[in-house]
């Protein structure tokens, strides 16, 4: 059996990480360490909830007596680090808390990680560490570190500070650096989950700047695929890039996901640019697909169907959502920061 530290196993790519990995195994004990933050949501592991191989325990990352009990306790030998602040508007609004979770937090982790001697760490980075790309040309794991918002330079440095430990302790860490993920369960700040929830309350589609920024969409599936090759099968020390290679414009997926839903395009309303807006990602992801034999499986044009499909039938999940803080911070944002 290996007894496994999940953390920030009730957000969006956490539990669909938990649910995937249950359901197809059963050689992983699984702790998931989350402080359920306006992001944690334990009704994405309903499934699981009894299941044998699975332990909740709601609190910080940041919290070294708790991480300490919790190696100790279920004798963790394996951590994957999906805790994070993950949302780059929020980073812009005030960005303490993402350095106090995704550094500070990621250094508790690690910290005890080496103590209690661990066979493997994964830490879950994301592409946003690279900067910005031009028109042509791809991110590769030797593209230099350029983040440009507080939550993609808060990622940065824990990338920095996990292959340190890698490099002066020996502790096996990996890192996967991951393009944008979509599908069911993602919180409704993001664009795609933010897009359709919109559309189907016939209320505006707020676009930032022109709305050609490229993001590079992965099925979360296929990225929780290959998380777990990397978590079981990567080198210490390395970097693993993944990504789908289905590059797409903000505006393309707006208009798809109007058209599939029959909905007019005069609900898209232009706003004020993100600040500091990255231009484009893209992927280059030979490594993992040549050292791991890792493949995407799904196709964006079928899986962001299941993924629409996915909200339609699950109104309650995200009505629940929308009708609590998130108001507030949706009028905050749309109707102050982004408004012309
Ligand atoms: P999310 O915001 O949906 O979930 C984050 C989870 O972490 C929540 O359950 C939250 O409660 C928990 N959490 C936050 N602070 C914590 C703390 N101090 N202690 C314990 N738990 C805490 O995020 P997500 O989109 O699922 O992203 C997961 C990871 O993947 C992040 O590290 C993110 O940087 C990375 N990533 C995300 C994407 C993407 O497209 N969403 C792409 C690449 C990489
Ligand atoms: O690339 C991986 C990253 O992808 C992850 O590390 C982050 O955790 C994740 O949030 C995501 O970051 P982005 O900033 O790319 O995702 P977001 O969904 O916020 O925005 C996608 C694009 O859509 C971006 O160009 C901004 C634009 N956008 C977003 C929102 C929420 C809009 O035009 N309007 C919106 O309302």
């Amino acid at each position: 059996m290996k007894n496994l530290l999940v953390t920030g196993g009730a957000g969006f790519i956490g539990s669909n990480f938990i649910n995937y990995i249950l359901k197809n195994r059963d050689d992983v004990f699984i702790v998931n360490l989350d402080n359920l933050t306006y992001a944690g949501n334990l009704e994405n592991l309903k499934a699981c909830e009894l299941h044998k191989n699975y332990k909740f325990i709601k609190g910080d990352i940041c919290s070294r007596e708790l991480v300490d009990e919790i190696f100790g306790k279920y004798n963790i030998k394996h951590v994957i680090n999906f805790a994070a602040e993950s949302h780059v508007d929020r980073s812009i609004l005030g960005s303490e808390i993402f350095f106090t979770t995704n550094v500070i937090g990621t250094n508790v982790l690690l910290e005890a990680a080496r103590r209690y001697e661990v066979e493997r760490f994964l830490q879950i980075s994301t592409d946003e560490v690279y900067g910005s790309l031009g028109p042509e040309g791809l991110f590769t794991e030797s593209t230099p570190l350029s983040p440009n918002s507080p939550y993609s330079s808060s990622k940065a440095s824990a990338d920095l500070m996990a292959l340190s430990f890698h490099h002066t302790y020996g502790l096996p860490v990996v890192i996967t650096r991951c393009s944008n993920n979509y599908g069911p369960y993602q919180f409704p700040e993001k664009l795609i989950p933010l897009m359709i929830i919109n559309s189907l309350n016939d209320k505006k589609l707020p676009v930032y700047g022109d709305g050609l920024n490229v993001r590079d969409w992965i099925y979360v599936v296929d990225h929780n695929r290959a998380a777990e090759l990397v978590w079981e099968k990567g080198t210490p020390g390395e970097v693993y890039n993944v990504g789908a290679e289905q590059e797409m414009n903000n505006i393309e997926i707006i208009k798809l996901i109007l058209s599939y839903l029959g909905k007019s395009e005069k609900l898209i309303e232009y706003m004020k640019d993100r600040p500091g807006h990255d231009r484009r990602y893209a992927i280059d992801a030979s490594r993992i697909k040549n050292e791991l034999a890792w493949k995407p499986e799904y196709k964006f044009e079928d899986a962001i169907k299941e993924t629409i499909d996915w909200y339609l039938n699950n109104k309650p999940w995200w009505e629940n959502i929308i009708s609590g803080d998130y108001r507030d911070y949706y009028r905050n944002m749309y109707e102050k920061f982004y408004k012309h």
